[in-house]
């Protein structure tokens, strides 16, 4: 099978979607290979409506399997990110681009694996579902995948971070159009050698995104 023989997402999004028919509606999706590997789809979580709504890469291994996001480290960092940053974590609407968990095998182990562009674009109705029913005043993108998934290939996360933006022109249907803030990736402080200076600017970023709130 090549990327060609998936159609992208569209056809599996309900007519009324709310949020359960959107938890169920992941499952059978077929938009693009990624539905294979992965133990299930998971969908976003979090109050709806919500003022602020996050946006990652795509489930991790312990989100494959307990069908929520942000629930394994790099959830964990988040949510410490999000509190130093004064936003109570139960507030926000969490997500990710891609809703199926995209890894590689070594061993007995689950490796994590970036998600391509086509799958990335494949999977993006569901993520323009849960705007327009979340109805953010703000987005949070976390990482570079977030980021080219709303702003395009050439977007970099070193170039705008904490600079407030507006939503494309044209992209999904929302009443009230968004303002972006990009920041890094809560993963990649995980990864760091100098973590305690990285949590600092995620966390510098999440208040630049509750003050637009405020
Ligand atoms: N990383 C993400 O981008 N999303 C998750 O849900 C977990 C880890
Ligand atoms: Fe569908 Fe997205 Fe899963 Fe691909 S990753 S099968 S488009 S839900």
């Amino acid at each position: 099978m090549s990327r060609s023989d998936y159609p992208g997402a569209q056809p599996w999004i309900p007519d009324h979607p709310d949020e359960e028919r959107l938890r169920a509606a992941v499952q059978e999706c077929r938009g693009c290979d990624l539905y294979r590997d992965a133990t299930q789809g998971v969908m976003g979580d979090g109050p709806v409506p919500a003022r602020l709504m996050l946006v990652g890469e795509q489930p991790g291994d312990q989100e494959d399997k307990q069908g929520l996001p942000f629930v394994g480290p790099a959830g964990r960092m988040l949510d410490r990110a999000l509190d130093e940053a004064g936003i109570d974590p139960a507030s926000v609407y969490k997500t990710n681009v891609v809703k199926h968990f995209r890894f590689e095998r070594d061993g007995g182990k689950r490796i994590h694996k970036s998600p391509v562009r086509w799958q990335v674009a494949a999977c993006e109705p569901w993520l323009l579902t849960e705007l327009a029913l979340v109805r953010p005043e703000v987005v949070v993108l976390l990482g570079a995948t977030a980021g080219q998934a709303v702003y395009g290939p050439g977007f970099r996360v070193g170039a705008v971070r904490g600079k407030p933006t507006e939503w494309p022109d044209g992209l999904g249907s929302v009443d009230v159009v968004p303002t972006t803030v990009a920041t890094a990736h809560p993963s990649s402080i995980l990864r760091s050698r100098q973590r305690d200076v990285d949590l600092a600017a995620l966390v510098a970023d999440l208040v630049v995104a509750r003050e637009l709130l405020a």
